[in-house]
């Protein structure tokens, strides 16, 4: 039998459900005014945007401008260039396939506006939006400008989740055009109002790329496919590539019984590998790496840092690395570009950036370890973070020298 509620208990009953009733209304207009913000926000951002865009046609009119000027001037250079490919081919084998192809391609570049990709890499006046129009829109750059990424530099772009890299990167080999501004690849510009794309092949031979995702690059059947692709895409002789594959393989330590082997069937950390042997083949100035050692054990991690060095050092491979440890910032970066929201926060040698303990807070980034220790030397009153350092030997010298 039901137990009869004595009138106390009742009026509690009654009072926890009204409270419980209160609770869930103010959650409710709690969760409609943060709905509201957010609409207005992003009608904001909408606006600002498009705003932005008619403030820059301008702009895009004096790039396009540039862009025939520049295109008048080379053609009258087209002549000499196609004379030097027949002599070329004059003194090669006809009957050779590979000869013939190569030939093809020789010419097709000579007929090609002429530009000098391998000069300074500089962003101008650019913002670029996601979805422009759509519910899913979104500001990701906001008035980079001025950014310079030099030749032959180790360049790190850092910064916490969202706040830019990929993007700002993806900009310079042309998978996005910006939504206002432009990029400059030495004396080639990708600006927003560009209808199309043109001279990918040999921006792509400039630039090469490694996602952030590797397994949106891999897509041939066979890892050895894979790696030689771009390189026989970007016009080099099929044989001369293939000779070289096992070669790669072994750089990036995978087994050379791979060869055959479908880049599908692989972990993350060997995509990620494959991708990378696949970019070091097509053998551009400028390699893009987008957190390329994600996935890969501290080991695989160190012997990449080094092979990227290597090439830096010995090749003078332009590198622009994308990356969350700091660490390996410190060890091999020339320069630092630091983003935030969208934003170029700040630019210097990782000395400038490590050294400043509140930019790096702001950041949220844990600094490399030894300018750890520095910091907590300091506050027990032994300033070292003026110095360069960028092992723990340095390290050690610079303390020893402070101390004296
Ligand atoms: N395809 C997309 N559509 C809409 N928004 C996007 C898209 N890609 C990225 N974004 C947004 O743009 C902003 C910048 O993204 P981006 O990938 O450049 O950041 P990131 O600095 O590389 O971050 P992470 O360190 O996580 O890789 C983020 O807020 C992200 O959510
Ligand atoms: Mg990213």
């Amino acid at each position: 039998m039901q137990k009869k509620l004595s009138p106390e208990e009742r009026a509690n009953i009654v009072a926890e459900k009204r409270q419980v009733k209160a609770e869930v209304r103010a959650q409710t207009i709690q969760q409609v005014k943060k709905q509201r913000e957010l609409a207005a926000s992003r009608k904001k951002m909408h606006s600002e945007i498009v705003t932005a865009i008619k403030g820059d046609k301008n702009n895009q009119a004096q790039y396009a401008k540039e862009e025939k000027a520049f295109k008048r001037d080379d053609k009258k250079a087209v002549a000499a260039r196609v004379a030097e490919v027949k002599t070329w081919y004059e003194s090669q084998d006809k009957t050779d396939k590979d000869v013939v192809r190569t030939y093809k391609w020789k010419m097709q570049e000579a007929k090609r506006p002429n530009y000098d990709f391998s000069g300074i890499i500089k962003f101008e006046n650019i913002s670029y939006a996601y979805g422009v129009g759509t519910p899913f829109e979104h500001r990701a750059l906001d008035g980079v400008n001025g950014l310079e990424i030099q030749p032959g530099k180790i360049t790190a772009v850092i910064g916490m989740t969202g706040s830019g890299k990929s993007t700002l990167i993806q900009l310079t080999n042309g998978l996005i055009l910006p939504s206002t501004g432009r990029t400059l690849v030495g004396n080639y510009q990708l600006y927003a109002g560009m209808k199309k794309i043109h001279e990918v092949k040999p921006l792509r031979k400039e630039i090469g790329l490694v996602f952030q995702f590797p397994e949106y690059q891999l897509f041939q059947d066979t890892i050895e496919k894979d790696i030689s692709f771009g390189p026989i895409n970007l016009g080099r002789n099929k044989s001369d590539v293939v000779k070289e594959v096992p070669g790669l393989l072994k750089l990036v330590d995978l087994p050379e019984d791979y060869l055959k082997r479908s880049p599908f069937d692989l972990s993350g950390g060997q995509k990620r590998r494959v991708a990378i042997a696949g970019i070091i083949a097509t053998d551009g100035n400028t390699l893009v790496l987008d957190e390329p050692t994600g996935g890969l054990d501290p080991q695989g991690e160190e012997d990449f840092m080094n092979i990227f060095n290597h090439l830096n050092k010995d090749k003078g491979k332009r590198i622009i690395i994308v990356t969350h440890n700091m660490d390996h910032v410190l060890k091999i970066a020339d320069e630092v570009i630091v983003m935030h929201e969208g934003r170029v926060i700040a630019t210097g040698s990782p000395f400038e950036v490590f050294s400043n303990q509140k930019l790096l807070e702001k950041i949220k980034i844990e600094p490399p370890k030894v300018y750890k220790l520095a910091f907590k030397l300091k506050e027990q009153g032994l300033d070292v973070t003026k110095k360069e350092f960028r092992t723990i030997e340095d390290f050690a010298k610079a303390i020893k020298e402070t101390r004296k």
